[in-house]
């Protein structure tokens, strides 16, 4: 695991986004796992820059989201097919038929869940996911208690989550409880991980998942476990990290990092 650590929330996403277009360009049927929320609106924003200034070509990609909410419709605003139709899909040359969610309304669960996990399979793998994180340490919707192992599922979602989330519903309370999210095993399969994180909300979760021990209890601590994981952080969501120094250093010093600059 690498931690980054730029100045601004802005910075820290256009860093997200200008990993994701290099991968893109290396390989151009790249198979990306997305994420949803706040966090990832300004990265989507910067791809579809990178799209329409600079012709990034996402013709070949195919997609994969982490979750969705179990019991809405794709026509449902709050459901994360419209919020990657609205934020992404429509936006850029990507094939739809090449875009991957779970089907929130699937009745039988296991069978969703199965057919989730065998479409990513047949795909290859996800060459890069993208995770952002919640205020539980939920990484998709892989909840605190989520076996470090676990794969495609239906789960239950904490207080915390919900009243996390629950200000994008109206009324509040319509609400699903319940999602369909990739497991934590699942999400490890990925060939490289990049978390991004930004504000000063998300400061004493990073610290625990990145510092703290590797626990079911925050499932973002399982990327420890990951050979090619970037966490990448605004100075906010960075206030409590005990190695501060040591992260910048990397940005500055590793050869890697040097395009970026
Ligand atoms: C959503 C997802 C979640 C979010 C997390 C942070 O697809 O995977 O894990 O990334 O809840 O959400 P924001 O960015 O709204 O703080």
């Amino acid at each position: 695991m690498e931690v980054i650590i730029r100045p601004t929330a802005d910075e820290a996403a256009e860093l997200t986004s200008r990993i994701i277009k290099k991968s893109i360009l290396e390989k151009p049927n790249l198979v990306l796992g997305l994420a949803t929320g706040g966090t990832m609106e300004v990265v989507y924003d910067k791809l579809v820059c990178a799209h329409k200034e600079d012709n990034l070509d996402f013709s070949l990609c195919r997609t994969f989201n982490l979750d969705e909410y179990i019991g809405l419709p794709v026509e449902d605003k709050n459901s994360y097919r419209y919020y990657m139709n609205k934020n992404l899909f429509s936006r850029i040359n990507i094939d739809i038929r090449n875009t991957y969610l779970p089907n929130g309304m699937a009745e039988n669960y296991t069978a969703e869940s199965k057919k989730y996990e065998r479409l990513i399979r047949e795909n290859g793998g996800i060459d890069l996911q993208l995770l952002g994180i919640g205020r539980s340490g939920h990484i998709g919707f892989n909840e605190p208690l989520s076996a470090l192992q676990s794969r495609t599922r239906e789960k239950a979602l904490t207080p915390v989550t919900i009243e996390q989330n629950e200000i994008y519903f109206e009324p509040p309370e319509s609400m699903p409880k319940r999602a369909f999210t990739m497991g934590i095993g699942t999400i490890l399969d990925a060939r490289k991980i990049v978390l991004l994180a930004t504000g000063e909300g998300k400061a004493g979760i990073i610290a625990k998942a990145v510092e703290g021990p590797v626990t079911s209890m925050i499932s973002a601590s399982a990327l420890q476990l990951h050979p090619k994981t970037t966490i990448i952080v605004d100075e906010s969501a960075a206030k409590n990290l005990e190695e501060k120094e040591y992260y910048h250093w990397l940005f500055e010093n590793e050869p890697e990092w040097d395009e970026y600059k």
